[in-house]
């Protein structure tokens, strides 16, 4: 631990779209938290952050809503920016990956890497659209799942049974904005030859990282194992940082070659603009007394510790990260979360539908941050927590000390007094959160450190609950005295240590302390505020969230989930084609089924089972009960009654939830898995055989 400074990155977001909880949870928030808790420490921090402007997605998006890709870009930058400065995330820069300096340095990067010999030059077999001329990379390609055979899965992967997939092994592969069927084409390309670090990254992570998560050391170790091979740095695209080569034309930087840079280019950016502030860039990345650690979410990791890593060894002037604390993925009431299918809580939407309550959110994406594994985010979780830990703990014992300081001294602090042994015993509590805060947040474990921080509360409160002072003021006041003054001395604690996690909520809670000295050092102090200081104004630090803007959420939701199932249903109809033929047959297996029309006399759900329904036929014989699975088709039932149906006659009966069916009532499938039941054209007596 002999480093002077920390040099904190968050990934770059794609400036595709909004961010929503699923960032702000896996990446952005415990970022921020490190960051604000080290810099209370008094250290040398800088956060960098910015905009990941290139890459397919940007190209894509711009051609869907028919604006330029530069547009996109610049919509999203300034949108993304704003909702990371509207949620307190302290970045000493956010820049983006389009700006000149990022450009030139990206470029200049390249190019020393190219001079010195450090890629190869390969040529392979690309996908061409002949009719556009253009090369297409994995995310532009579409066409049949080799694993599901769902319709549509992208080069990369299939959304429909989520496996991993190359181009290559789709079925008809079509370019997914055209449609055209696309062809294979020679192209040439510059890979960083990823086997050639091998061995140094063997050592370098499975050897000298073995503290860091274990979700980030096992997906490090499998990619190792399974042995690494040349990464392709370059594309075939009109967007991005144009190779610095003579003769590669049309060709630019690939997206992950140029936007971890960023860090690099961002940080130049500030150091240039305010060096007396910042200092020099290059002690930031080059100095080994600098610590350098990446924040990011777990589809990110094989480019921070292996990719990035291995772009900064080939230059060999620069540092490497010390650790990678990746974060697993965050769910939405249990479903995955996705920009395409608007699922998601998006940053502005909720500052409109919840303005000013940046740290109600703050708190709960932290109390369930995915650090181990994959968490669900649920609206009545949020009200929970909320109500019952923010207002009802925190909140709650914060009014009462200032409330009763007010009443019995005037808002100001009074004398401690002499004190108790309960009052020793609950200091000493107290004291004891410090060390537990910094053990859990040295270690990242920004989850547990925010309980611990939250214990800090439960204890005041507790403190307050056991010494009842508002029953004791009229009779013993230096008592009350010291109570309460023990009582805002936790307040004031309470002040620095939530500080890191909820931002906006210290600064109200420091005001209304007015408190002056305000660092981590002074963490389990008891006089942090002295007799007769006078408290500034109280306001409640949390409110309760009624039932009524969850359920507007919840609704929000429900519409978006009935939408898309709307959407899938019109795909699945569009794709459908019939079941392949049956094996042959002859007319005497045919024959031996013996098919009916009966009319439906009666037709109900049956109890229990929401798939089957109970019918009694007439079938000319003296009538049967026939049940069958359509429930889910016939909402209904009543609309089968009167209706002619063919039935299988002769199948032997069989007993389902204790009523015995006799025969099988013939049904057609939709495509979208409906049931329709099967009848005749014209009216024939009930008992006629079909043949
Ligand atoms: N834009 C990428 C993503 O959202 C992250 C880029 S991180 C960087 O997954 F290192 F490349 F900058
Ligand atoms: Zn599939």
């Amino acid at each position: 631990m002999d480093y002077k400074r920390t040099l904190i990155t968050a990934a770059l977001p794609y400036a595709n779209g909004p961010v929503h909880i699923g960032h702000l949870a896996g990446v952005y928030v415990p970022a921020d938290i490190y960051a604000r808790y080290l810099r209370l420490k008094g250290q040398n921090v800088l956060f960098v952050c910015g905009s990941d402007e290139h890459g397919v997605p940007v190209t894509i998006r711009a051609r869907k809503e028919g604006i330029t890709t530069q547009q996109v870009v610049d919509r999203y930058h300034e949108l993304i920016k704003r909702s990371f400065a509207d949620f307190g995330i302290s970045f000493d820069i956010y820049s983006r990956t389009t700006s000149d300096i990022h450009h030139k340095f990206a470029s200049d990067y390249f190019r020393k890497l190219y001079d010195e010999g450090k890629f190869i030059e390969q040529t392979s077999e690309q996908f061409y659209d002949p009719e556009t001329g253009h090369f297409l990379t994995d995310r532009n390609i579409r066409g049949e799942c080799p694993h599901c055979h769902s319709l549509g899965a992208y080069g990369d992967q299939c959304e429909k049974c989520g496996s991993t997939l190359s181009p290559e092994e789709l079925i008809n592969p079509y370019n997914a904005e055209t449609g055209n069927p696309l062809v294979k084409r020679p192209t040439s390309h510059w890979y960083l030859p990823l086997d050639q670090y091998q061995q140094w990254l063997e050592q370098w992570i499975l050897e000298e990282h073995k503290e860091w998560r274990s979700n980030v050391y096992g997906q490090c170790k499998s990619w190792l194992d399974g042995g690494l091979r040349p990464r392709a740095v370059t594309r075939d695209l009109d967007w991005g940082i144009p190779v610095p080569v003579e003769g590669a034309e049309g060709k630019v930087l690939y997206v992950w070659f140029d936007a971890p840079i960023g860090y690099i280019s961002n940080t130049k950016e500030l150091c240039d603009a305010q060096p007396e502030k910042y200092g020099k860039w290059e002690t930031w990345w080059k100095d080994p007394s600098t610590r350098l650690i990446h924040f990011i979410g777990k589809d990110n990791i094989v480019f921070h510790c292996i990719v990035f890593p291995a772009m900064l060894k080939a230059d060999g002037s620069y540092i490497l990260p010390d650790n990678v604390p990746s974060n697993e993925f965050l769910n939405l009431e249990g479903d995955k979360i996705s920009t395409s299918r608007n699922w998601a809580v998006w940053l502005n939407e909720y500052l409109d539908d919840f303005p000013g309550k940046q740290d109600v959110l703050r708190y709960v994406l932290t109390a369930n941050a995915p650090e181990t594994k994959d968490n669900d985010f649920t609206w009545s979780d949020f009200q929970a927590r909320n109500n019952n830990e923010l207002v009802a703990i925190y909140g709650n014992f914060i009014n009462r000390a200032l409330v009763l300081t007010g009443k019995y001294f005037d808002g100001k602090v009074p004398a401690q007094g002499n004190l108790s042994d309960y009052d020793r015993q609950t200091i000493q509590e107290f004291c004891n959160v410090k060390a537990e805060l910094e053990r859990l947040l040295n270690d990242f474990r920004f989850r547990d450190a925010q309980k611990e921080a939250m214990n800090l509360a439960r204890i005041g409160n507790k403190y307050l609950a056991d010494t009842e002072p508002w029953k004791l003021a009229k009779t013993d006041l230096p008592r009350t005295a010291t109570i309460l003054n023990l009582s805002l001395q936790i307040a004031a604690n309470l002040a620095i240590a939530f500080e890191p996690f909820l931002p906006f909520s210290s600064a109200k809670l420091r005001e209304m302390l007015a408190l002056e000295t305000f660092n981590w050092e002074s963490l389990g102090s008891t006089d942090l505020l002295a007799e007769g200081h006078q408290l500034g104004e109280v306001s409640l630090l949390f409110e309760k969230i009624e039932d009524a803007p969850i359920q507007a959420q919840l609704d929000r939701l429900a519409r978006i989930k009935a939408e898309n199932e709307a959407t899938a249903q019109a795909e699945a109809l569009k794709n459908w084609q019939p079941a392949p033929i049956k094996q042959a047959t002859t007319i005497d297996e045919f024959d031996k089924a013996d098919i009916r029309v009966g009319t439906v006399l009666e037709c109900t759900n049956v109890k229990k089972s929401d798939r089957l329904l109970q019918l009694r036929i007439d079938d000319g014989m003296g009538g049967r009960t026939i049940l069958s699975g359509i429930a889910q088709s016939y909402p209904d039932p009543s609309v089968l009654v009167g209706k002619q149906v063919l039935f299988i006659a002769n199948f032997p009966p069989r007993k389902m939830m204790g009523i015995e069916s006799q025969g099988m009532v013939l049904s057609a499938v939709d495509a979208d898995g409906k049931l329709v039941v099967t009848t005749v054209t014209a009216p024939v007596r009930n008992g006629a055989q079909v043949g």
